[in-house]
């Protein structure tokens, strides 16, 4: 079943077209990731979908209620985890979660267990009593996934979640995302623009400028690049040439001292080259296709600076402040 859909949706603020016509579908209990680089839609998309922005045209449905008709309905089915932390950092973590559970209506026979059941998911029933402004990032996050839990949405929304998390922390946030749909029956739509955590979903969109320009599983994503890539080092590249047109019927590109040849089965091509010219081959190497690699062949750039990327975020918002400020 289809737990958001959303037709021909469009979303201008004046002469800024932010969402530019775009069609989808979600499964329910799944994982759908809403990828693209800065600006091109997805909070506003997400917030369309909770029910915070009207589309200027088209429709979106969630849980089989119309997003723009149906608010209060929508709203019972929804968690969201925002960009910026919204939780308070002078309560502590049970406090902000029992805060949350009366908010959402949460019966009170009910509301004590839930905020334990939360403490003890996000692994912090033994600082349950301590502030928030004394967690990590990782913590605080971890605690505001439990929080946007605890009414038992259908559709928890988590736009950027791992946005200024460290390596350590993003990955670790990742894993107990993976958890959601199994343990707590419930559908997850995420936002980020670090391609390569996208690869966890079950489907993706990907879009640029308002526009979805590809969608599907990483799987099928990555194929359309047309798959991995072996490069060898050997010590007669001459005959390691002759051997892949012999073996594959592939012609091998020499660049560097290296051979390499574009594939879509590289992994079952490597046991066969090693059985016959293992004696000169000096090293292997098999690259597979990156969900970067998918956008920067749809779009001809890459999603995000690799370094940088939160100066770069910064740069663009100093820009965009001046633009509005400083018209002389
Ligand atoms: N309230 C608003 N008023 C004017 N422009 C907006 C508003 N919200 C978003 N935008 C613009 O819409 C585009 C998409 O923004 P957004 O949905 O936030 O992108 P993303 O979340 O993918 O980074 C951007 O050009 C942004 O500047
Ligand atoms: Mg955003």
């Amino acid at each position: 079943m289809q737990i958001i859909s959303v037709e021909n949706m469009v979303k201008r603020f004046g002469s800024i077209t932010a969402v530019d016509g775009i069609t989808f579908g979600v499964d329910e209990n799944s994982i759908f990731g809403f990828l693209g680089p800065n600006g091109a839609g997805k909070t506003t998309t997400i917030s369309i979908l909770c029910t915070l922005l009207d589309p200027t045209s088209g429709k979106a449905f969630l849980n089989g209620h119309d997003c723009s008709a149906e608010s209060a309905a929508v709203r019972k089915s929804i968690g969201i985890v925002f960009q910026d932390s919204s939780l308070d950092k002078d309560l502590t973590a049970r406090e902000n979660l029992m805060f949350h559970a009366r908010l959402y209506n949460v019966a009170t026979p009910e509301r004590k267990q839930r905020v334990d059941e939360a403490l003890v998911f996000a692994g912090l029933q033994d600082r349950a009593d301590d502030l928030v402004k004394k967690f990590s990032g990782g913590m605080k996050r971890r605690l505001e996934v439990a929080r946007g839990l605890i009414h038992k949405p259908k559709v928890l929304f988590l736009d950027e979640p791992t946005l200024g998390l460290d390596p350590q922390s993003r990955s670790s946030l990742w894993e107990f995302i993976i958890e959601l749909p199994k343990k707590h029956d419930v559908t997850i739509f995420m936002t980020t623009h670090y391609m390569e955590e996208a690869e966890v979903c079950d489907h993706i969109a990907i879009i640029d400028k308002g526009k979805i320009i590809a969608s599907g599983t990483p799987g099928s994503l990555k194929k359309l690049i047309g798959g991995d890539v072996i490069y060898l080092k050997t010590s007669d590249n001459r005959k390691a040439a002759e051997t892949l047109q012999k073996l594959f019927g592939l012609s091998a590109t020499e660049k560097d001292g290296e051979i390499f040849i574009s594939t879509p089965r590289g992994d079952s091509c490597i046991p066969a080259l090693i059985r016959e010219i293992g004696d000169i081959v000096l090293s292997v190497r098999l690259q597979r296709p990156t969900l970067n690699d998918v956008f920067l062949k749809l779009t001809g750039k890459e999603i995000r600076a690799e370094n940088g990327s939160v100066e770069n975020d910064v740069k663009e918002t100093v820009r965009s402040y001046r633009r509005r400020h400083d018209r002389g």
